[in-house]
């Protein structure tokens, strides 16, 4: 932690602003403990536990989320990146309440899914889609679909990845520092109880932004046959590929018969209409997608070459669901993907998120905060980290999960609801307005000026 930063100080911050936000959100603290009777935690996912308790959330409209306790937030969470299109709008709530009306659920095809599959495929520059639910489901498809190809088991993913919670990629997401090894040769650890040694062995853990350790590892492991990774790692903060990472990744998997997939199950529809195949001009094997392009809805897809995807054509793999291509999901969908998320909105994302990566680091530079703001489009974090984060080991390295702590209390103290824990980054809409971006600003500000001590000059 930098000289300017004394833990003591953070350490009285935290507890006075916790106190605060305990105050604000009584209800939601009292509700807890009658969930927990019937929740493990009190909460649906255990992503949604966090410290002091978890807020429960009763409406959205727009940019704005209504807590038990009735307080309003500005949404910078946005449904952990989900609701890129804002709450509540207009144009997906009547597209859903019309496909409600009309019938919820048929397990039958229906044509808004090929409408919605020839948008996805036309951003993402892969011929061919298939639907699921979620983004576990999405990965899960796109590494049976890789391991049918190659008729090879084993897989690569990148330290500190997340991928979903199927057992495959639930490997080395947020290793114990103690257990990850050498760099090198990092060590695959199961990030549940429950997962098989079998499935453990069958998953190889590389550095994030390093080709030649990738290339090493494929060259040592002829056994790999598929290669998944998130084009900007999102599930440690915002860590962007070095220039030329993700053009030597497809080199490389290349020149080894490695099928790549990327997961863009953060950065599909949020970094730019084709995620980070069009942000970075690299089109892998398979795409896999959910959260944002679902305008709210379950969503999840996996995109693929006419060849690979060519496999469920004559029933070599098996890519099924009782809910994939729901019409009411198919209908958010397509309202998202085709009736709100146009040229205009990605522009206006692109403009939002520069204002509030240029406000927050003209923050860390006035009173030298240990911290820095890095973001792509609509997703963005302040990393509170003294140096550039690149890949998971400088992310426990460097980085500060008081102070980010102590950064989120100071937001949702003042009405800002932001995404909690430290692997987490804000999500913008189409709806907030500059206003609501400077807000976000002024209590980073806020913060800085406590924790400093500092004036900002
Ligand atoms: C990169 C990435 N892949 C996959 C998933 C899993 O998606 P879901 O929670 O919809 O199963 C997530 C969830 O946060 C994710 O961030």
């Amino acid at each position: 932690m930098a000289s300017n930063v004394s833990p003591n100080r953070v350490a009285e911050l935290t507890k006075s602003m916790e106190e605060s936000l305990r105050i604000r959100t009584r209800k939601s603290g009292e509700f807890v403990e009658e969930a927990k009777q019937v929740l493990p935690g009190g909460v649906a996912s255990s992503f949604q536990e966090h410290s002091p308790h978890p807020i429960y959330i009763v409406e959205g409209h727009g940019s704005k989320v209504t807590d038990l306790d009735g307080n309003e937030y500005s949404d910078f969470h946005n449904g952990f990146g989900v609701m890129v299109v804002g709450h509540a709008h207009p144009v997906i709530a009547a597209a859903i309440t019309e496909a409600a009306s009309k019938g919820t659920h048929f397990a039958a095809p229906n044509a808004s899914a090929v409408r919605v599959a020839k948008e996805l495929s036309r951003r993402f520059q892969l011929p061919k889609v298939r639907f699921s639910n979620s983004g576990t489901e999405a990965t899960l498809d796109a590494i049976r679909l890789s391991r049918a190809f190659t008729g090879k088991d084993t897989l690569v993913k990148i330290e500190g990845s997340y991928h979903g919670h199927h057992d495959a990629v639930m490997v080395s997401v947020h290793p114990d520092p103690s257990k990850m090894g050498p760099r090198a040769h990092p060590v695959s650890v199961p990030q549940s109880a429950g997962i098989p040694q079998a499935l453990l062995d069958l998953t190889v853990v590389v550095p994030f932004n390093d080709p030649d350790a990738l290339d090493a590892t494929l060259t040592a492991n002829q056994d790999i046959g598929t290669m998944i990774l998130e084009p900007i790692m999102l599930n440690i903060g915002v860590v962007p590929p070095n220039d030329g990472y993700l053009e030597a990744v497809r080199e490389i998997t290349r020149k080894h018969g490695v099928v790549l997939i990327f997961d863009e199950v953060k950065t599909g529809a949020t970094v730019a209409a084709g995620g980070a195949v069009e942000k970075y001009g690299v089109v892998p094997d398979l795409v896999a997608l959910a959260k944002a392009t679902g305008g709210g809805t379950p969503i999840g897809s996996v995109l693929g070459t006419e060849e690979i995807m060519a496999q469920i054509d004559d029933g070599t793999v098996a890519q099924i669901g009782t809910f994939n291509g729901n019409p009411l999901t198919m209908a958010a969908a397509e309202a998202a993907l085709i009736g709100v998320l146009d040229e205009a909105a990605y522009r206006r994302l692109d403009q939002a998120g520069r204002r509030v990566l240029e406000g927050c680091q003209d923050v860390c530079d006035r009173y030298g905060l240990p911290a820095y703001a890095v973001g792509v489009a609509s997703k963005g974090c302040v990393m509170f980290a003294h140096q550039r984060v690149v890949d998971y080991r400088s992310y426990v390295e460097y980085f500060d999960d008081d102070l980010n702590y102590l950064g989120w209390l100071y937001h949702m103290v003042n009405g800002i609801y932001m995404t909690p824990g430290a692997d987490e980054q804000w999500t913008l809409s189409v709806v907030h307005g500059d206003d609501e971006i400077d807000h976000y600003v002024e209590v980073f500000e806020e913060f800085a000026r406590d924790v400093t001590g500092g004036k900002g000059e």
